[in-house]
């Protein structure tokens, strides 16, 4: 007897339809897996054997035969334990007949028949709401998840048998309650706020302006004089998230097996803080059973770079292109997942081996030393970063000041204030904000006036700027001119913008 089972699985963030098809005949005994099954699938037959015999049923011994289609998507992971299990019952008369066609399996099978939680549940969800399912069955600890999603009945099941009851009407499940987070009544308050930070007038404003404008950036300093503190507030200034990115970002780590059930939807803007030791996979995505990587939970928000020289230069090499494209295409044998990562990219370093060149501790470094360790952080990374910043440790003044320091709630509505007028320019060119800038938009929208002209060609020359800089400069030029709501750039806007180059003049 053939029976058909719906379930889902997931390509890149998006949730796709599978059928689970299993027909039990009469023959030797065996269990076969056709449609492009992972190692997983193939090892479900133990879980679903050993789950059914001690929820006190009896597991065919008989041909079982199963096909997950469409054959063309590969399927990984083991939310397929659960409808493998119902189809096999169904087939073996255990489940009596019910309407199949509307309802979605998912679920993992514990050899107790205890069914356990599984990744990727809200963005199969949607899906299922889109394709105008009417049921989602869910562990129950994914329930709170699913139940984002409006218009669709989450059924959670806590058990083998209690589902089998339940398909056979033995018992009720009442559908979890709706979840609809209200994104505007969401508690924003983070832990952290920039009024913390005590003086760093200048870094509290070019982080500001890296805000504004989306500007990845590099703080450079001494040990404790700050970096870490000030870019973990980053996150704390950026334009809140809208309901559409809080539903991609919550996605992305319900993929990642990151979200918690208690508290599904992430509100916040991520702040993502690799150690150098990480790895290739752990940081750009991928693995047997692909996952998001770091630059992927970090999407719409900040990821964090701390001593940027201790990373392998290939780590940071592979950041180029999903940091130019906001995206990751990872290969696999039979397929490519996509998963987005538009992040701000914020590094730090030390800027010297011992770590106080310039500083008022001696350094003990020699010039080559130095110039060995700055040439670690590669050049197409830099290109990258248009504000670098050196930082110096605040004086005492300024801890003992009683002078109120700005909240984050205060920069944050500066920062949202530019980043509207950039929407607002660049509605019909495919970017979102300044630091998207092209070469070709650069000439359209970073016009400079005579004076200016005259101004950045004398600039260029005594501090011996390269091409590049030059870009990188009128960028966060146009960004200081937003925030002051000027339409055009003017000796002022550049003259700061310049002053976020330190790097270029040690480093080419
Ligand atoms: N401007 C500041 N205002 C308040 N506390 C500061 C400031 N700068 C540094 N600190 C304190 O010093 C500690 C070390 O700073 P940290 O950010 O770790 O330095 P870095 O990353 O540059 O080595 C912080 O946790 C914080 O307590
Ligand atoms: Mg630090
Ligand atoms: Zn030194």
């Amino acid at each position: 007897m053939l029976s058909i089972i719906k379930s889902m699985t997931l390509n890149g963030i998006e949730g796709v339809i599978v059928d689970v098809q299993v027909d039990v005949s009469a023959g030797i005994p065996c269990w076969e897996v056709v449609g492009l099954p992972d190692v997983s699938i193939k090892e479900a037959r133990e879980r679903v054997r050993t789950a059914i015999k001690n929820s006190g049923y009896e597991f065919p011994s008989r041909r079982i035969v199963i096909n997950l289609s469409p054959a063309t998507i590969k399927k990984e992971g083991t939310n397929f334990d659960l409808p493998i299990a119902i189809a096999v019952l169904i087939a073996s008369g255990i489940i009596k007949c019910f309407d199949s066609k509307d309802i979605i399996f998912l679920g993992e099978l514990g050899l107790d028949g205890v069914i356990n939680p599984v990744r990727g549940v809200l963005a199969m969800c949607i899906e299922a709401k889109k394709l105008g399912f009417r049921f989602v069955i869910v562990p129950r600890l994914n329930a709170k998840e699913a139940s984002i999603v409006e218009g669709i009945s989450i059924i959670p099941v806590e058990t083998l048998s209690q589902t089998i009851a339940f398909l056979n009407k033995k018992i009720i499940i009442n559908p979890e309650k709706n979840n609809i987070p209200d994104i505007n009544k969401q508690n924003y308050q983070n832990d952290m706020d920039f009024s913390e930070v005590r003086g760093q007038k200048n870094i509290k404003r070019a982080l500001e302006v890296a805000a504004s404008g989306g500007h990845n950036c590099l703080l450079i300093g001494s040990p404790g004089c700050g970096k870490t503190m000030m870019a973990k507030r980053l996150t704390t200034i950026l334009p809140k998230l809208s309901f559409d990115e809080a539903l991609e970002v919550t996605k992305i780590h319900s993929i990642a097996g990151l979200v918690d059930n208690n508290v599904p939807f992430i509100v916040n803007r991520p702040f993502i803080a690799p150690h150098h030791t990480i790895s290739k996979t752990s940081l750009v995505g991928g693995g047997r059973i692909p996952k998001p990587g770091d630059i992927s939970l970090a999407h719409y928000g900040v990821l964090f770079l701390d001593e940027l020289p201790e990373f392998e230069k290939s780590k940071i090499e592979i950041l180029r292109s999903p940091l130019e494209d906001g995206k990751i295409s990872i290969s696999r044998v039979n397929s490519t997942v996509t998963y987005p990562c538009k992040f701000m990219l914020v590094a730090s370093m030390n800027p010297c081996p011992c770590g106080y060149y310039g500083s008022e501790k001696e350094c003990r470094c020699s010039e080559k030393e130095i110039q060995r360790y700055l040439s670690k952080i590669s050049g197409p990374i830099l290109d990258r970063i248009d504000i670098q910043v050196e930082v110096s440790s605040v004086k005492f003044d300024a801890f003992s000041s009683s002078n109120e320091e700005e909240s984050s709630d205060n920069i944050r509505d500066r920062v949202s204030r530019a980043r509207k007028i950039q929407l607002k320019r660049y509605k019909n060119e495919g970017i979102f904000s300044n630091s998207e800038l092209t070469p070709k938009l650069i000439e359209k929208y970073c016009k400079l006036n005579k004076e200016c002209k005259v101004l950045i060609e004398k600039i260029f020359r005594k501090m011996n700027l390269s091409a590049r800089a030059y870009s990188r400069i009128l960028r966060v030029s146009r960004t200081i001119a937003d925030m002051n709501g000027c339409v055009n750039i003017e000796k002022e806007h550049l003259l700061e913008a310049i002053q976020y180059r330190n790097l270029d003049k040690k480093y080419k």
